[in-house]
């Protein structure tokens, strides 16, 4: 048989794996394999989606197992592991359950899949992404965070409601951190259809965007109950199709900086050209003074939590 991309999924029992799953199979990416370390979620995940397949008219078999060497090999493995954050948990609070839960998978992932790209989704996203570099040793290429996806996504649909043009002709990034607090909408390079934004929108209507996109997922926690998955799945699918089927794609995604931006040693979003070998290369670009503040803000505040986040590697 002509061999497919394996792409494991951990923590596919929740709602964010299972999202990134649908979206997979949807896109037929390759081969899944999802994982779940408490046994039934994954396999019922598994079993919905092969549900779908008689209508929506696909016939993919996954393996869905608890058994996490079953990530052995794979090209792509997607960590979604660890828990939500509940209405008013900011993602910072999370750390204390999630750090330790990162950890061990990643030296899961280090033993059985040491060639792999690892896109880390588990939430303090940025402090989750420092966990895994320095669990399994990576090179910064093959340890890659999604969130600016979801946040640039999220900030392409408020300008669009706000707008009232087609969200696909709106071209736009936010980088720094993924936390309500210092998140960076990049307002000063955003374009709708090649015209800056600016003379589509007042400032204080830009303001409002910003602030909405900065929080956006906290609103969705709120009016959910726990906090989102489709969008964040689309997201991170997105990032797993631009490696599998080597597309170049510059995105927004969470990785170590090493000089870029004049910072070394953070994580944060910033562009990354993602390939087969992961995120290829970082792009720099001009932030207007207010933007160049913020970030490092994000700096400081991802400081923070590796310093926490340390505690947890032993
Ligand atoms: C969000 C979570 C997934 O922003 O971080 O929705």
């Amino acid at each position: 048989m002509i061999k497919r991309p394996k792409i494991a999924i951990v923590g596919a029992g929740g709602n964010v794996g299972a999202a990134v799953a649908q979206w997979a199979v949807l896109k037929e990416l390759g081969e899944l394999v999802l994982i779940d370390i408490k046994p039934g979620p994954a396999e019922g995940r598994a079993l919905d989606l092969s549900q779908c397949g008689p209508w929506q008219g696909f016939n993919t078999k996954y393996t869905a197992t608890d058994k996490i060497e079953a990530m052995a090999g794979a090209d792509v493995v997607v960590m979604t592991a660890g828990v939500p954050r509940k209405p008013g948990q900011s993602r910072e609070e999370l750390i204390g359950i999630n750090a330790g839960i990162v950890r061990d998978i990643c030296k899961s992932v280090k033993q059985h899949a040491p060639d792999a790209v690892l896109i880390v989704v588990s939430n303090p996203l940025d402090a989750m992404v420092f966990v895994a570099k320095q669990v399994t040793g990576f090179p910064r290429e093959r340890v890659i965070g999604s969130a600016g996806v979801l946040d640039s996504a999220r900030f392409r649909t408020y300008l669009s409601m706000a707008t009232g043009v087609s969200v696909e002709d709106i071209q736009a990034f936010v980088l720094g951190a993924h936390t309500d607090k210092d998140m960076v909408p990049v307002v000063s390079n955003a374009m709708i259809g090649n015209v800056p934004v600016t003379k589509f929108l007042s400032a204080e209507k830009l303001q409002e965007v910003v602030d909405n996109t900065k929080k956006g997922g906290a609103t969705l926690t709120g009016l959910i109950g726990t906090s989102a998955w489709l969008a964040p799945g689309a997201g991170t699918c997105l990032m797993v199709e631009a490696i599998v089927r080597d597309q170049g794609r510059v995105l927004p995604c969470s990785v170590e900086l090493q000089g870029e931006f004049g910072i070394t040693g953070a994580f944060l979003g910033v562009p990354v050209k993602l390939g087969a070998r992961g995120a290829e290369a970082v792009y720099e670009i001009e932030l207007s003074a207010a933007e160049k503040e913020a970030f490092g803000k994000a700096v400081a505040a991802n400081t923070e939590l590796m310093t926490i986040a340390r505690g947890f590697l032993g």
